[in-house]
């Protein structure tokens, strides 16, 4: 189940230049390149003429050859030049899609091009704002887009999955969890009080003693995930809104469906303290890093599950509240968009 009707992340701004990428989204074979000036765009990556990936071909100019025949197409998606043969057929382009490049990530509408609003994308300005300190990563995930949205609404397992970096077991027993439900949005808010740092937070927040911890998961679909977490030294006040003397980070992900069983991930950590230091910057980046290689273990391995027994029943717990809510969003979304596509077509 995909939905086409929304900017997704197709890479980050550094992964597309004047050599064409070639990425599976949304089950379409897209190639991604930069114009001489700079600007993203993207076709359907199947050459008009005999199909072969446009990503195999190399940029002439502002053109993509194909690397087959050398027909060369412009970042319209038209035909400029047939080798040997003046006439181009009128059929010969190629499909465009919008692109946009946005906090450090291109931005692709994979939808109707008449809906493609820039507007709408996603706010993830930490990425790029100088109040906050940032740095991100790209993992390709051997499983269905939702099951690391799942995994993001529900951290409870942090205690388990994590226990050597962002996790521990207070997380897991001693917290209070609240989930905000909006038509288009989910918010789950976890406060851990008085409880001992995890390793991560011992290790970049020079805490001394116990921490009052927040962790608020905004949820926007389709796969938009912003953390905002931290600690404070207990009873300093940071529930009642007084966050001072510890630390604030954001975790920050978007992710884009390749297949129905695999996904691209992307991620990055900002963090509001000792911003202007990529050591730190470093050192908090790759204890998350580590972390999510540890989540990606799992979905993958839950993929492969998946992938024997066919929608298997399956149990539902309190700590799936979040996650219950943000799918039937979801599967709200998906009859909407299938319920008007069905409208078009009788047009
Ligand atoms: S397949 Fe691209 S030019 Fe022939
Ligand atoms: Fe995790």
């Amino acid at each position: 189940m995909f939905l086409r009707n929304y900017w997704y992340v197709a890479a980050t701004e550094a992964e597309i230049g004047r050599k064409p990428l070639g990425r599976m989204i949304l089950g379409e074979p897209v190639v991604l390149f930069r114009t001489e000036q700079g600007l993203p765009v993207a076709f359907e990556d199947r050459c008009a003429h005999r199909h072969l990936p446009l990503s195999m071909g190399k940029l002439v100019g502002d053109t993509l050859q194909c690397h087959y025949h050398g027909l060369r197409f412009g970042s319209d998606g038209r035909c400029v030049r047939i080798p040997g043969q003046d006439q181009i057929p009128q059929g010969a382009k190629v499909k465009t899609y919008p692109v946009v490049d946005r906090y450090r990530w291109v931005w692709i509408w994979m939808g109707d091009p008449a809906l493609a609003d820039p507007a709408t994308i996603t706010d993830f300005h930490w990425l790029d704002d100088p109040h906050w300190g940032a740095k991100g990563s790209y993992l390709h995930v051997e499983a269905n887009w939702q099951l690391v949205v799942d995994n993001l609404l529900d951290l409870t397992h942090l205690a388990f999955v994590h226990d050597t970096t962002i996790g521990n077991m207070a997380l897991a027993e001693h917290a209070k969890v609240k989930v905000d439900r909006a038509p288009n949005n989910v918010v789950v808010t976890r406060w851990i009080i008085d409880a001992e740092p995890p390793p991560t937070f011992q290790k970049v927040g020079n805490f001394k003693g116990n921490v009052d911890r927040w962790q608020i998961v905004d949820f926007v679909p389709p796969a938009f995930l912003r953390l905002d977490v931290g600690a404070t030294p207990t009873g300093t006040g940071a529930p009642q809104g007084k966050r001072s003397g510890g630390i604030g980070m954001r975790n920050l992900n978007a992710i884009t469906p390749e297949t129905e069983t695999t996904s691209h991930y992307f991620w990055a950590q900002a963090h509001d303290f000792d911003v202007n230091n990529p050591e730190t910057t470093n050192r908090i980046f790759e204890q998350i890093r580590t972390a999510f290689l540890q989540d990606v273990e799992v979905f993958s391995a839950q993929q492969r599950n998946l992938n024997i027994f066919a929608n298997p029943p399956q149990v539902d717990i309190a700590a799936d509240a979040g996650v219950i809510a943000a799918r039937r969003i979801l599967a709200r979304l998906h009859d909407d968009e299938q319920a008007a596509a069905r409208v078009a077509a009788a047009e």
